[in-house]
């Protein structure tokens, strides 16, 4: 009721055809022509594969094919080991809450996705936030950590955009003694060499303790990994939760992720997005208050639940899926139209959007 009262009820909607700046498929990978023929082609070659997976990793549901998935994802992002989770929600439920233990300390930004909060939330540690990208205020929160300190970020967050200052967080978290775990979500497939992340772009591999790698955005598909040392992924094996105890994604949705990831390293994709994201952010309005984003999101803030949303539904009359991102989502203030680019978006497409916002905005 209350929610109704704010503007903020939310309501599923069916698929629409408008024009897509609204989903995670930044390199256009779920809707490939050539991606869904390759994955239909080699489909045809493997006549006896099983439907479902029949059980969870520890039990029925593991194979080779999985586990050479898992090693060609770890030599792609350059990390020792992947750890292959049903999504990225499990992946940070399933790491968060199993690997600070009770006296130990978990920092994260006060931005972080729900799946970060939510397995900090289910750990015993001590639980600090602070202030979006302010060193100054984590490096508080290290001053009075206790145990072993875990810090948790986003390289690229994902109602903003914008990304995390690594290269600070990493020399913050030599000084305290503390590992560093990095949410890739939206940084994989746009970033780094042939998209393998900022991490790898910054060259932080051996700085960051553990990445959090997910298929459902860039690459297209479904699923996440945790990559990071042997240690790690046996103990995650033994001891995560949202591993163990489901079970495991089925052997079609492996060959998609393994089909991406072989596309994404056959032409130069990252390319092709920044050229939007820069036309984008170049024909907008300089009063417009875009954050300052690298990356294929691109929020623009709005203020206020019900001025968001009219501007969204006059966009999506025009044909154009814009969604706005209301409060309690992101903090009141805040309210947002949140524009995600894409390499099947044409640039017309794209300034065409920007020349709407210029007037409604
Ligand atoms: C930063 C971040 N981490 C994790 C997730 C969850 O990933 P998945 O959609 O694969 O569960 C999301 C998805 O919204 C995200 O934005």
């Amino acid at each position: 009721m209350r929610r109704k009262e704010q503007d903020a009820f939310r309501t599923l909607k069916p698929n629409n055809n408008l024009i897509d700046f609204c989903s995670n498929d930044y390199l256009g990978f779920a809707r490939s022509t050539s991606l869904r023929n390759i994955f239909e082609d080699t489909l045809r070659t493997l006549p006896n594969y099983k439907l479902g997976s029949t059980g969870s990793r520890l039990l029925a549901g593991n194979d080779d094919f999985t586990e050479e998935l898992e090693s060609d994802i770890a030599q792609f992002h350059i990390a020792d080991t992947a750890l292959i989770y049903n999504s990225g929600y499990d992946a940070n439920l399933g790491l968060l809450s199993s690997l600070p233990q009770r006296g130990d300390t978990i920092i994260t930004d006060e931005l972080n996705h729900a799946s970060i909060i939510d397995g900090a939330r289910l750990s015993y540690a001590n639980r600090y936030i602070f202030k979006h990208n302010d060193l100054n205020n984590l490096e508080d929160k290290l001053k009075v950590a206790k145990g072993h300190i875990y810090i948790a970020v986003e390289s690229i967050y994902s109602m903003d955009g914008d990304e995390a200052p690594l290269i600070e967080i990493c020399a913050l978290s030599k000084k305290y003694n503390a590992a560093v775990i990095v949410d890739e979500a939206h940084a994989t497939t746009i970033f780094g060499n042939q998209g393998k992340g900022l991490v790898e772009e910054l060259n932080l591999q051996k700085e960051v303790f553990a990445r959090i790698i997910t298929f459902g955005k860039g690459l297209g598909t479904h699923g996440a990994a945790v990559l990071g040392s042997i240690s790690l992924r046996n103990y995650l094996i033994n001891f995560s939760r949202s591993f163990i105890y489901t079970t495991a994604s089925p052997f079609t949705s492996h060959l998609s992720v393994k089909l991406a990831y072989q596309f994404l390293q056959q032409q130069n994709h990252q390319q092709l997005i920044h050229d939007r994201i820069k036309l984008f952010r170049e024909n907008l309005r300089p009063e417009i208050n875009l954050v300052r984003s690298r990356s294929a999101i691109q929020a623009i803030i709005i203020g206020g639940n019900a001025e968001a949303k009219m501007i969204s539904l006059k966009l999506q009359a025009d044909g154009v899926d814009v969604r706005a991102i209301l409060s309690p989502t992101v903090a009141e203030g805040s309210e947002r139209l949140r524009i995600c680019l894409h390499n099947h978006n044409t640039m017309e497409q794209i300034k065409a959007l920007t020349e709407s916002l210029n007037k409604l905005v």
